[in-house]
Order: C-alpha cells, then sequence, then structure tokens
C-alpha cells in the first residue's frame, strides 16, 4: 500500500480479523493506533509504528479522545462472539454511534466498516440485521466510508467443520474468545479433521460458499485506504472459488492426503438449535441462525473486477491450506 501521513486508528485490533489488519499495515510501515479495551488479552505486536489506546466502544469519551487527529478508522470490533461480561447485539448500534459521532466530530475522512454478505434472509440472522443498521447510520453519516460486506471465513468456518489448521498461528481465535458454547463446540471437534479424518458438514453439505481467508478480507480493508475508488461504496467480498462443503472436504483430502469421512449436521438441527437457544442465549441462536443460513442458501460472489481495482491475488482454499501446512512445518524446523 502507499504510505498515509496520518495514523490510521483501528478499532478491533484484538480480533482475529483486527490483528491482521494491524499486522499488514505495520508491515507497510504505516503508522497506527490500536484501539482496544483495558480488560482486553492484547498483546501489542512490537512495532516502532504503533501506539495502543485504551477505551471501549461502549465509553463515547475514549472514542471521542481516541478519534482526536485521525483522518482514517478501519473498524472490525463486534460482541458476535461476546466474551465474558459482553452483551451479543445489545449495544452494538449504540457503541458505532459513539464512533460515527467521534468521526464526525474530527472529521474523518474515511470509516472503513467490515459486515456480513448481502443475502435476502437477512432478518433470520440477528447479527445481520445489526450489521444492516450499523451501515444505514454509515452511509447516513456523511462519513466518506467504505463497507465490506464479507462472505464465510475459511478460517473461522474451516475451524467449524472440524479443522486445527484453520486455526493454526493465529493469536486471537474468535472461536476461543470465552464464549461457552464456541468454546464448548472448539473442544469437542478441534482437530477431528487432520486427527481422525471426519470432517463435520453443515446441511447436507452440497450448499456453495464464497468461503474468503481473513488476509485477503484484511488486505482489501488495509488496500481501500489508498484505492481512491473505494470511497462510498458498499463492496461485496468473496474468495476466489465458489465451493460446497463437500469440495472444501474433497481439497482437505488432497491436501492432507488421506481419506475424510463427511458428517452432515442436518439443517433442521441447526434451525432447532437456533429455537432453542433464542430465550437464554441471543449470541447462541446468532451461531446457529448463521450456521443454518450457510447451510440453506449459496453465496456466489463475483470477484474479478475488485481484484483487478484492488490489484489484490487472493488465496483459493488449496492455497490457503498449503500456507498454513508450510509455516507449520516452518515453525518445527526452527
Ligand atoms: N466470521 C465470518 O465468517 C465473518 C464473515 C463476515 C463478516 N464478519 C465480521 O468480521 C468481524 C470479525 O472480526 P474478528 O474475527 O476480528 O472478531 P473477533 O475475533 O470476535 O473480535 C472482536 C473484536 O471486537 C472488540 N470489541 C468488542 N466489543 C468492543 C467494544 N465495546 N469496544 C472496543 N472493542 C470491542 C474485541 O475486543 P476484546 O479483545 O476487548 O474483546 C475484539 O478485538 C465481525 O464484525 C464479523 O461480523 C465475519
Amino acid at each position: 500500500m502507499g504510505r498515509i501521513m496520518n495514523k490510521v486508528l483501528v478499532i478491533g485490533a484484538s480480533g482475529q480479523l483486527g490483528s491482521v489488519v494491524l499486522n499488514q499495515l505495520l508491515e507497510a510501515k504505516q503508522e497506527c493506533i490500536a484501539f482496544v479495551r483495558p480488560s482486553s488479552k492484547f498483546s501489542p505486536p512490537s512495532s516502532d509504528y504503533l501506539q495502543v489506546a485504551q477505551g471501549d466502544l461502549a465509553d463515547a469519551a475514549s472514542v471521542e479522545k481516541a478519534c482526536v487527529g485521525i483522518k482514517q478508522v478501519i473498524a472490525t470490533a463486534s460482541s458476535i462472539i461476546p466474551r465474558h461480561g459482553d452483551k451479543f447485539g445489545i449495544n452494538e448500534v449504540e457503541n458505532y454511534q459513539h464512533l460515527i459521532k467521534a468521526c464526525q466530530h474530527h472529521k474523518v475522512e474515511h470509516l472503513i466498516y467490515i459486515s456480513a454478505f448481502s443475502s435476502p434472509f437477512d432478518q433470520l440472522v440477528p447479527e445481520f440485521r445489526v450489521k444492516r443498521q450499523i451501515e444505514k447510520l454509515i452511509v447516513d453519516s456523511g462519513i466518506p466510508y467504505t463497507i465490506f460486506r464479507a462472505a464465510a471465513f475459511m478460517d473461522i468456518y474451516y475451524a467449524v467443520m472440524g479443522s486445527r489448521l484453520a486455526m493454526d498461528g493465529v493469536l486471537h481465535p474468535t472461536l476461543l474468545r470465552g464464549f461457552w458454547l464456541t468454546k464448548l463446540y472448539s473442544k469437542l471437534t478441534f482437530g477431528l479433521l487432520e486427527n481422525r479424518g471426519i470432517a463435520l458438514l453443515p446441511g447436507s453439505g452440497k450448499v456453495k460458499q464464497s468461503f474468503i481467508c481473513i488476509n485477503d478480507v484484511a488486505a482489501f480493508m488495509v488496500k481501500a485506504l489508498t484505492v481512491p475508488s473505494a470511497k462510498h461504496r458498499i463492496i461485496e467480498l468473496g474468495g476466489p472459488e465458489t465451493l460446497s462443503w463437500h469440495d472444501v472436504s474433497d481439497i482437505y483430502a488432497n491436501v492432507l492426503e488421506r481419506k475424510i469421512i463427511n458428517i452432515v449436521i442436518p439443517s433442521f438441527i441447526l434451525n432447532l438449535g437456533r429455537v432453542i437457544l433464542r430465550p437464554f442465549s441471543p449470541a447462541g441462536e446468532n451461531i446457529m441462525s448463521t450456521l443454518f443460513l450457510l447451510s440453506r442458501h449459496d453465496c456466489a460472489i463475483d470477484m474479478t473486477e475488485p481484484c483487478k481495482e484492488f490489484s489484490i491475488h487472493m488465496r483459493n482454499t488449496r492455497q490457503f491450506l498449503l500456507q498454513k501446512l508450510n509455516s507449520q512445518h516452518t515453525s518445527e524446523l526452527t
């Protein structure tokens, strides 16, 4: 990326996506400020280009303070997988109102936000309803913006299939953030794919998704800072290929050179889970709703034009897995 004179404020820098955004900015020698909660388990990368601002989106004064002198903001923070003490979704819109107000006050010139892919089923998934409200606030705010509506992340959903490799080398795994359901699920299924040759497929496994790796999502968010045509746009973001869950399992079998047995989690179970969890765990309901959506409805995104426009060459599933394997071998050797 071309260097920007001002510091970039990264909101959500302790998250799985936010930490990759931060690292890519620092690698490009871009000065940035990581906005993190005092209670966060964030270990800042050592870099002369990094400053840390403690604060909380729920605390308007801290957001206001962090935005002083800032012209560009990248925001990935969310409570979708809530940490202990967070309440899923409830305060998310209000929190982003604080950020938008501070951006308006300090005349921020570009706000880049990560949202979820478009679907005719937004009403089904609580997270999607929250994202659309935040998108509207941003669009109506008058602040120049880029909103990326991303498809399912490989790093997250391949781990949901039981892959340990997908989480390899991840500093801040979303699934291990301290939410009981994802922690329990990860405990039961972690490494099932590599250790036992079992892949868990949502629904019939035949529905196709435009899986994208977090590195590429981060690359688009970072590039948006310097691509002039990125402003005032909502951009759908998917991976370089559209694959069914079965296709992903076949690629794993090929890359790992082993037979994989597929076990499907029928859509009706995911739907039932969503209804059962609704009264006592909104975050649990949200996870089940997302999986239900991903098990039932295709999502295909043609990335030919965005890749040209942003000069980004994306990684497909095979390349993503091979890269993970390579870095595993390298770290074993050192
Ligand atoms: N997973 C997918 O397939 C997918 C697809 C499309 C879009 N997305 C979107 O991508 C984003 C995922 O990012 P991620 O993986 O980095 O999420 P994550 O690992 O769950 O991280 C969430 C981040 O938000 C921060 N945060 C939460 N509440 C905050 C508050 N009140 N003030 C300041 N920071 C706060 C957390 O900080 P703490 O460390 O203090 O908790 C953490 O850094 C989400 O918005 C998600 O909706 C995901």
